[in-house]
């Protein structure tokens, strides 16, 4: 095991979820989260195999980050490449596109970052070319990220008051990410401005990510923070615990529809129902202005994820399970969506037009 910290302004230990490393042909490091909070252990990926079996079995995960990973993927494609025809390089991209693509349908980010790599190596002209400048693309991607969630963070903490209690939902933080995050990085942000906030993370039942993940980055962090069930969340509401929301999102439509971690609906409903203030933090490259409701997939995921806990079954074996693992919610739940442009307002069909400078 060993541990990889990075410095961004001021914080010289900030976690670094993944990273394009250039000793020997190149190769990518992430985080393996799917071995935390009990140990931080990073995983080597050589090839674009190794990164989709990665990002399909959660040891990179959250939309941002896959959307960093799978580019880093085709890169890696790229760099493995050693012959010098560039049709026979660009077939072989668009296999390892297709590869990548598949490992997970509901986040945008992870085509956003494919398009983007497929769009740089169309501008050159030689094998050498296209590899140097996807390189450099798929490392200044990773500072994008970071200077996005920094810029949500400044934006968002602005809407935060001294004292108050947050609630998020899933894992939005520096492991959905390359670094900083967003939900979690409006709350980095807010303790950064010297204002004493706490948080209460949700479980996020099956995979945990609130437990597992948020609870360990936010320790990690000394943010003050307390766990609970996702059934909670109605009774913390109704006793006045909670005073806003922030979550983050795998894919915004154009009319202001969030898709996000399963549960984050039933979290938006409670709060629009006891008046608190649901937030959601996402940069613009979770924005998807062509896709229909109805047209999205929403991943399933594995009956085990479900009637299994840790490796323990707690369920019968012959029970059926439905295991979607991303909900829908809509516009009228939600309060602001804060990115690193600015807060977006209702309505949403012409704060996220003015954002993107559609006429
Ligand atoms: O299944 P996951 O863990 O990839 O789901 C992640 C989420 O739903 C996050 O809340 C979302 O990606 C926002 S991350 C900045």
């Amino acid at each position: 095991m060993f541990f990889c910290y990075m410095s961004i302004e001021g914080n010289d230990n900030a976690l670094l979820t993944i990273t394009w490393d250039d000793a020997g042909l190149g190769s990518v490091r992430l985080i393996d989260q799917t071995k935390l909070p009990e140990t931080l252990e990073y995983i080597v990926c050589k090839n674009h195999y190794e990164v989709a079996n990665a990002i399909k079995n959660l040891s990179i995960r959250g939309a941002p980050a896959i959307g960093v990973a799978a580019a880093m993927g085709l890169a890696l494609y790229a760099v493995n490449y050693n012959s010098n025809n560039k049709e026979e390089l660009f077939s072989g991209l668009w296999t390892a596109y297709d590869i990548l693509l598949k490992t997970r349908p509901t986040a945008i980010n992870l085509k956003w970052g494919l398009d983007k790599i497929m769009a740089e190596s169309a501008k050159y002209d030689t094998v050498h070319e296209i590899k140097e400048n996807i390189i450099k693309m798929v490392k200044e991607m990773s500072d994008d990220d970071i200077k996005a969630n920094k810029n949500m963070g400044r934006f968002g903490s602005d809407l935060i008051n001294n004292g108050d209690v947050i609630m998020t939902h899933c894992n939005a933080g520096a492991l959905a990410t390359v670094s900083y995050g967003t939900a979690l990085g409006v709350l980095r942000s807010a303790k950064e401005s010297g204002k004493k906030i706490s948080v209460f993370a949700t479980e996020t039942r099956p995979v945990m990510q609130g437990s597992r993940l948020t609870a360990f980055e936010l320790i990690y962090d000394k943010i003050d923070v307390s766990l609970v069930p996702d059934t909670a969340v109605g009774y913390l509401m109704m006793n006045k615990m909670i005073d806003k929301v922030v979550v983050g999102a795998d894919r915004i439509l154009k009319s202001g529809h969030v898709f996000n971690k399963i549960g984050t609906y039933q979290v938006a409903l409670l709060a629009n129902s006891h008046n608190v203030p649901f937030y959601v933090a996402a940069p613009l490259s979770t924005f998807d202005l062509e896709s229909d409701l109805d047209s999205i997939v929403i991943e399933e995921r594995s009956a085990d994820e479900v009637v299994k806990i840790a490796g323990k079954r707690i369920a019968p074996k012959e029970v059926r399970v439905f295991n979607p693992a991303f909900d829908i919610t809509p516009p009228n739940l939600i309060t602001g969506i804060i990115t690193e442009k600015g807060i977006l307002n209702p309505p949403f069909e012409k704060s996220i037009f003015e954002v993107f400078e559609i006429k």
